[in-house]
């Protein structure tokens, strides 16, 4: 099973923004608050914590033990969250489930055959709930969305790294995840988006940097200080007040099989 987030759990952890109240209270309302969630790419846990204190059990899987390290911290100490070290290909090792939730882990995975088992191991009206940013903004195959985007941009090139996507993904096949959906069982889906407003720093916008998976401290190995110093100085020189604004949108997107 591979960690492609290699050393950038921390930062993840600290500087990924995590989902709004609403957000996640629309989620568990709408999944129910008896339900067993599998919260697939859980990373530290940024759905499965808030969520643990919504429905009755959380099982929070990722492959990376580091992430999953992260998580176990984070929820102190919350007791319905199963932390599990897994992947979408050992979806019927796990122990049962109701509906599984994916926050920005989708397009890591084979979708069409994680979609096609989940038609197998879901019960009846159980849901598959993608959070993700709105397709406008907010991930970094989008590279100028935001200003200190492009800064960010000129300084990976310089350091040689490439922003990498798994194989079968929407980068890589012009795919969206509605399009996935609305070819299989789970066709049937509603969508419902939430803004929040972040106010960034150039330690944030350094952080949030390394907790991509193509600039992870494990990608940028010994060359990891040097980039965060040049990363530094360009953010600074491009905007010396050290102030970002950034309106991030997220969509919820629940998909059931139709006639549920
Ligand atoms: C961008 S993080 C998302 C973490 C968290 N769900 C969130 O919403 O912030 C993507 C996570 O997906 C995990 N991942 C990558 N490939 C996966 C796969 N095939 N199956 C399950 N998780 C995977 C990574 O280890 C990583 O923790």
């Amino acid at each position: 099973m591979e960690d492609l987030f290699g050393g950038a759990a921390p930062y993840y952890a600290r500087y990924r923004p995590g989902y709004s109240e609403a957000a996640i209270e629309h989620l568990a309302e709408t999944l129910g608050s008896h339900s067993r969630v599998l919260d697939l790419g859980c990373g530290p846990g940024t759905i499965a914590i808030p969520l643990a204190r919504r429905v009755r059990a959380v099982l929070a899987v990722d492959p990376a033990q580091e992430m999953l390290a992260e998580g176990r911290r984070l929820a102190g100490g919350v007791t319905n969250i199963t932390w599990l070290h897994g992947d979408s290909t050992v979806l019927r090792a796990l122990p049962p489930f109701e509906h599984v939730v994916m926050g920005r882990s989708f397009h890591w995975m084979d979708r069409r055959s994680v979609l096609m088992e989940l038609d197998e191991l879901l019960p009846p009206g159980g849901a598959v709930a993608l959070i993700s940013p709105t397709r406008q903004q907010g991930e970094p195959w989008q590279p100028d969305a935001q200003p200190w985007q492009r800064v960010e941009r000129r300084v990976c090139e310089e350091f040689g790294l490439d922003i990498h996507t798994a194989a079968n993904s929407f980068h890589a096949t012009g795919e969206h995840h509605h399009e996935m959906l609305a070819a299989s069982p789970f066709s049937s889906m509603e969508s419902r988006e939430f803004s929040r407003l972040l106010t960034w720093n150039v330690d944030g916008l350094i952080g949030l940097q390394l907790s991509y998976s193509y600039s992870s401290p494990a990608r940028l190995g010994d060359n990891l200080s040097a980039f965060v110093k040049t990363l530094r100085q360009a953010l600074l020189a491009d905007n010396p007040a050290g102030q970002w604004e950034q309106t991030l949108a997220i969509e919820v997107l629940v998909a059931r099989r139709p006639g549920r």
